[in-house]
């Protein structure tokens, strides 16, 4: 970390470096404030350029330092804008790469800003539930177009410069430079160096259209939220930015920044947040492990999954060989891969040539010796062993040395796939989430055998797709869907003591999940777990039925594609309507089994659902199925929509209390079944997942 001041031709140049992200750490803000107090005092110098180092401007606060005394310890970058814009002299940011959050406070602060066109600038906060604290939500608003600004404050989505220097009428972007920013910069401080009085963002002022503007981006956060509070918090603050004076509305801002870091929700999304980055340390793999090249993918089979695999990579700029058992099979899976590229074309997220390109580096073949040079492959065929089998063993005999052979299977055992092959070190899971080219979450595999650095190889290829990797040991479901069971089997249980499906969905929604369990079902078809069960009953009688279910699917009732399922739907509408005839259906069942169809309170509903993914998540981090908790937890926020800032489910039961969790489990199961042995444990001595 350090900070190179440099005078040349009558501008100083002030660069601050603190790899990764140049952090406004306490140490940078120190600096900075050195450097324009030496640059303000040297009656040789007439501007200064503030700039980054490592080829970015800075991604914002340090977040480590959150809830540290460094965290306030002056100069806080409130005083150091404070300073800057009093300054006589003009001080030029010099933007290029990442613009973020205090990153861009700070610049906001100075006088000028000098941008690269590809430099992202954005207020980030309200992921992680807070607001920008420096002055951002003031300043933004008075530098663009009100709905502009309030987009970027109330979403955290990043612009380019390009796009915001288009905008008319904006102020934030001063000089679009190609490349060299700072030289660039420099040149332009020695234009403004004697115009005075020096510009403030500050003293612009506010445009126009406000309260329509804000209406409408308060109904869209709304809609984005789901009792996400942080988004209409940073709305309110740019409403004030347009009724109050300047000063007025930093003293908001500084208020409900401290009433924010203070709240669960940005505990919650900073828990998620560190949670993402160790999810990628695996304990026992030194982060020094050598990981393989990977330069050319093949994916076996191009069905629902293979296909989304295939793009991942495609899209990545990594060359991908399909392989399939016919040729129609290939055209089909082309087909839609070219679909879904046409698709993001017509929505203007893809340029032609883009999707162009990215088809180019697809080849598919029906002969194994085409995919015998890949460094990674990556099978996506039947979810039957005997076909994984007759894969593995081809794949075994025509592969290279060295090169890595995964499986998307999500229900198989992975040691026994592993031991189909001469080279079970070489094996290891990749298990993606349909559409897997959307889907951010990858549970990666680890077999017994399945050496370091595949692994570690796996991971990072992961990364680099753009998925968020969570290493999972091998059991039924992996860690996400083991989880899914026992949630469903909550919801149903639910069911059977009187709840409706809409009831259970509109508590889980409340709650912050796109979606409740009927929905979703109704969604994925009924008939698919049906088919599971019918199977399973045959296989053993004992097999606990469940009838509400199975008297949904015998009415023919599969969900959005028969037009009805656990809830109605009108043709061509997607909305689900509370069904009648489900009603009845879950009162019938209720009355048979005597139960009490009590009514069930929100809270109650939710608990029992989120305590079940609790229970077995516990179990499975008692396995070590899972590295550790935040992992589970990052699992869940990235696949199996958790709301983000709820942390995740063993998070939530931190924040509960486990021996409130502990004691709330006993009472929804009747004491039918003991809570998890890890949650006993730690709820008596009083500890958490998280710290334990
Ligand atoms: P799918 O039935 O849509 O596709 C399978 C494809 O494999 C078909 O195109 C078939 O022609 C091809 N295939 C079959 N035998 C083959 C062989 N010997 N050589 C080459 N290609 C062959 O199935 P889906 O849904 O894509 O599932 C594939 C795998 O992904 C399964 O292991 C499944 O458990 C797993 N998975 C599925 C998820 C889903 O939501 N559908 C989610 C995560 C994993």
């Amino acid at each position: 970390m350090t900070t190179h001041y440099s005078v040349e031709d009558a501008v100083a140049i002030i660069r601050f470096d603190n790899p990764p992200v140049n952090g406004l750490s306490h140490a940078i803000r120190a600096d900075v404030r050195r450097g324009l107090r030496t640059a303000f005092e040297d009656a040789n110098v007439r501007a200064v350029v503030l700039a980054g180092g490592g080829g970015s401007f800075s991604a914002g606060a340090d977040i480590s330092e959150f809830g540290t005394p460094n965290s306030g310890m002056e100069p806080s970058l409130s005083t150091l804008i404070a300073e800057m814009e009093n300054a006589v002299k003009p001080v030029i940011a010099a933007i290029e790469g990442t613009c973020f959050g205090g990153g861009l406070e700070l610049a906001l602060g100075a006088h000028y800003r000098v941008a690269t066109p590809t430099s992202r600038l954005g207020l980030p906060e309200v992921t992680l539930g807070l607001v920008p604290g420096a002055g951002g939500t003031q300043r933004l608003p008075r530098a663009l177009d009100l709905a502009t600004a309030a987009e970027m404050i109330s979403s955290g989505t990043p612009r380019t410069a390009e796009v915001l220097a288009s905008l008319t009428g904006q102020r934030l972007i001063d000089r679009l430079v190609d490349h060299d920013v700072v030289p660039a910069a420099a040149r332009f401080a020695a234009e403004v160096a004697a115009v005075r009085p020096v510009p403030l963002i500050r003293d612009f002022p506010v445009p126009d259209g406000g309260s329509d503007v804000l209406a409408e981006a308060r109904q869209r956060a709304q809609r984005r939220s789901r009792g996400f509070h942080a988004p209409l918090a940073a709305l309110d603050l740019v409403e004030k930015a347009t009724t109050s004076s300047f000063e007025d509305g930093l003293a908001a801002e500084r208020q409900t920044f401290l009433e924010l870091v203070r709240a669960d929700e940005s505990h919650a999304l900073r828990h998620v947040f560190f949670a993402e980055r160790l999810a990628r340390k695996i304990p026992g793999v030194d982060g020094d492990t050598p990981t393989r090249p990977v330069d050319q993918v093949a994916v076996i089979g191009a069905g629902t999954m293979g296909g989304g695999i295939a793009m991942n990579f495609l899209d990545a700029g990594i060359p991908v060989t399909v392989l399939e058992t016919s040729q129609a099979a290939l055209d089909r899976g082309l087909a839609t891969i070219r679909r879904n590229y046409q698709a993001q074309v017509d929505k203007g997220k893809l340029t032609s040539a883009t999707a162009e390109n990215r088809m180019g580096v697809l080849a598919t073949t029906l002969d194994y010796r085409d995919v015998a040079q890949c460094d990674l492959v990556v099978e996506a065929v039947f979810e039957d062993m005997d076909v994984k089998r007759s894969v593995f063993t081809r794949l075994d005999e025509v592969t290279k040395t060295g090169a890595i052979l995964a499986s998307n299977t999500s229900t198989l055992d992975l040691d026994a796939i592993a031991g189909l092959t001469s080279r079970p070190h070489d094996v290891v899971g990749m298990h993606f989430f349909s559409p897997a080219n959307v889907m951010k979450l990858l549970e990666v595999v680890r077999g017994r055998k399945t050496a370091d650095d595949v692994l570690m190889t796996a991971m990072e290829v992961g990364r680099r797709i753009g998925k968020t990797g969570v290493v999972s040991g091998v059991c039924d479901g992996f860690i996400g869907n083991r989880m899914l069971a026992k949630y469903r089997a909550a919801a149903s249980r639910l069911l059977q003591e009187g709840a409706t499906p809409a009831q259970i969905d509109a508590a889980i929604e409340d709650f912050g999940f796109a979606m409740g369990p009927f929905r979703m079902a109704d969604l994925a078809g009924n008939d698919i777990g049906w088919a599971v069960r019918k199977r399973r009953y045959a296989e053993d009688p004992d097999f606990p039925r469940d009838e509400i279910a199975d008297a949904l699917c015998e009415m023919g009732r599969f969900g959005q594609k028969t037009g009805s399922g656990w809830y109605d739907y009108q043709p061509g509408s997607r909305e689900p309507q509370p069904s009648p005839v489900v009603d009845a259906l879950v009162a019938a069942h209720s009355e048979r089994q005597n139960a009490s169809s009590a009514e069930f309170s929100r809270d109650e509903i939710v608990r029992r659902l989120i305590f079940s993914l609790v229970d077995e998540g516990a179990r499975i981090l008692d396995e070590d199925i899972a590295v550790r908790a935040s992992d589970i937890d990052v699992v869940y926020v990235s696949g199996y929509g958790f709301p983000r800032h709820r942390g995740g489910p063993m998070f939530y039961a931190d924040t509960f209390g486990l021996d409130r969790v502990v004691e709330a489990l006993r009472e929804f199961t009747d004491g039918a079944r003991e809570p998890a042995r890890l949650l006993q444990e730690l709820a008596s001595a009083g500890k958490t997942f998280n710290g334990r």
